[in-house]
């Protein structure tokens, strides 16, 4: 781990939706899946990014454009550099040989993806289901199509590809039918909260993906704190299990923005 930015060459650049590039970075920094990343921008900002990938030699970071510091990147061409320290925080943790189940909602298939990759070559034999608005929101379809031992569902709202509806609906249908020891989830809160909810029904184990504004990414800013266990997300988390996940106020219901204040979800 690196909390001092290092300045790397962007390597490659793909665009993998209408939304989201992939940026291929040349330098490991030994991430695992569901830990994040503070990628650095000289004279404008640093923000925090799930890790995507990393082999050993590069790194993968796929993000969306939806703000000025993703804009801003998003105009950085192959050999450009940007500054990253990390990886910071808790990522996902499986067993080997067990059958697993993924939900990834928008961008939260990177970080899945990543983590099935590792997964599926343990053994693991995974239900991995993608859901989005419509199909040209869908992230890593081919990619997951590839992955040993992984059986890919697609849910999207308007149904212009795979079931039409929300993928919580087609997790409710596996969990109906196959036996499943453990639930992963990553994506928009709204969605997990459902998933935290049908988990402890079923009384399922759940590792969930608890996003809050990181800053420094090591416990001293305070930024990220969770109401409700006052831990701070970079270092109980972003990913907790199911159990933590409940004992908070906020999951669900509201984020913490840059000065504190709270935003309802
Ligand atoms: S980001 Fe600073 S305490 Fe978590």
């Amino acid at each position: 781990m690196s909390d001092i930015p290092k300045s790397v060459k962007i390597l490659d650049i793909v665009q993998e939706n209408s939304l989201v590039k992939t940026y291929t970075l040349d330098i490991s920094l030994h991430g695992k899946p569901g830990q994040f990343c503070n990628i650095w921008i000289p004279r404008l900002n640093e923000k925090p990014f799930s890790v995507a990938d990393d082999d050993g030699k590069v790194m993968k970071f796929s993000i969306a454009e939806i703000g000025p510091f993703t804009q801003e990147l998003a105009k950085k061409k192959v050999g450009d550099k940007v500054g990253i320290r990390g990886p910071y925080g808790k990522g996902f943790e499986y067993k080997k040989g067990e059958h697993l189940v993924f939900l990834a909602g928008g961008y939260g298939a990177a970080p899945l993806y990543f983590l099935a990759r590792q997964a599926g070559e343990d053994g693991c034999e995974i239900e991995f289901i993608v859901g989005a608005r419509s199909e040209n929101l869908l992230l890593y379809i081919d990619k997951i199509k590839k992955l040993k031992n992984v059986h890919l569902h697609i849910a999207t709202d308007d149904g212009s590809k795979g079931y039409r509806g929300y993928n919580i609906e087609v997790l409710k249908e596996i969990l109906l039918n196959k036996k499943i020891d453990h639930i992963y989830t990553c994506g928009p809160e709204i969605m997990m909260k459902k998933v935290s909810e049908m988990a402890f029904e079923k009384n399922i184990p759940a590792q969930i993906s608890v996003e809050r504004y990181m800053k420094c990414g090591f416990g001293i800013c305070g930024n990220c704190v969770n109401d409700g266990t006052g831990a701070p997300s970079c270092k109980k988390g972003p990913v907790m299990s199911n159990e933590e996940v409940r004992k908070l106020k906020d999951f669900g219901q509201y984020h913490r923005d840059e000065e504190g204040m709270k935003v309802k979800l």
